[in-house]
């Protein structure tokens, strides 16, 4: 973390778990075991449904709401699909995108990551734009390269104005939902390698401003030394953030420094 130039964020990625009735629960309590002085941004990505009931429970208590995914289309004949404004209009704040599950599960491309990440901006929610190699990428030292593909593309014509606002997410893919993460020293070398991509893209100034978290069995356990890496800004967390004490846990990790 570098707290001198950008923000430090935990993220709960709830991905297909809870239920609606179960989130104001939840919030209540997380709210008291929240540090009392502000060491992060706290943000929970519940699934669409629990949104309204997310977005009502937090008021007041210093978390943010984020979607896991959004359409690129604005409006229209897209059965199934969710847009922007339904999100911004609920006060959501964040959305995920080009999560490797949706990249796997649902075909997302880097071009469309890119179309979806450029809608976000323009309805001016903060995507949290996945990045991440899988093993076979990794064992054949494909990673950066890989990593390079996925941030230029996501990022393709976004302004520097608006990279104020993009979080990247480095998530390996052999370390989500495995129980294997990447060491520190594994997630920084990589994290450190995307913020010198993004000095080559954008200059030293932007580079430097932006929160690069790390997703991948991030947990109370080895948070404290994944968050003292100097380009890891945060988390990205699945099952960890599920429960209230296992995620508050990960949030007073940021305390330490
Ligand atoms: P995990 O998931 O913490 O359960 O590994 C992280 C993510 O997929 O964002």
């Amino acid at each position: 973390m570098n707290r001198r130039y950008r923000k430090t964020i935990i993220a709960g990625n709830w991905k297909m778990n809870m239920v609606p009735s179960q989130v104001k629960g939840f919030v209540e309590e997380l709210k008291p075991m929240l540090p009392k002085t502000r060491t992060c941004d706290v943000v929970l990505c519940p699934p669409y449904p629990l949104l309204p009931a997310a977005v009502k429970a937090v008021k007041g208590c210093r978390v943010d709401v984020g979607a896991q995914n959004i359409s690129e289309f604005a409006s229209g004949a897209h059965t199934g699909e969710v847009s922007l404004s339904m999100i911004t209009d609920l006060d959501a704040r964040y959305v995920i995108l080009g999560h490797s599950e949706r990249r796997a599960d649902n075909g997302e491309t880097d071009l469309l990551v890119n179309a979806k990440t450029l809608a976000a901006l323009g309805a001016g929610l903060r995507p949290i734009v996945c990045v991440g190699e899988s093993e076979q990428e990794r064992e054949r030292g494909l990673t950066m390269e890989r990593i390079a593909y996925q941030v230029k593309s996501a990022l393709w014509s976004v302004t520097p104005d608006q990279l104020k606002k993009v979080v990247i997410a480095y998530e390996p893919i052999w370390a989500i939902g495995t129980g294997k993460t990447a060491t520190a020293a594994q997630a920084q070398e990589v994290c450190q390698n995307i913020r010198a991509l993004l000095r080559e893209l954008y200059g030293a100034r932007a580079a430097r401003g932006v929160s690069i978290l790390y997703g991948g069995s991030m947990n109370a356990k080895n948070a404290a030394e994944l968050l003292s890496q100097p380009d890891i800004d945060g988390g990205l967390i699945g099952g960890a953030s599920l429960k209230p004490a296992d995620f508050a846990a990960i949030i007073a990790a940021t305390a330490q420094e």
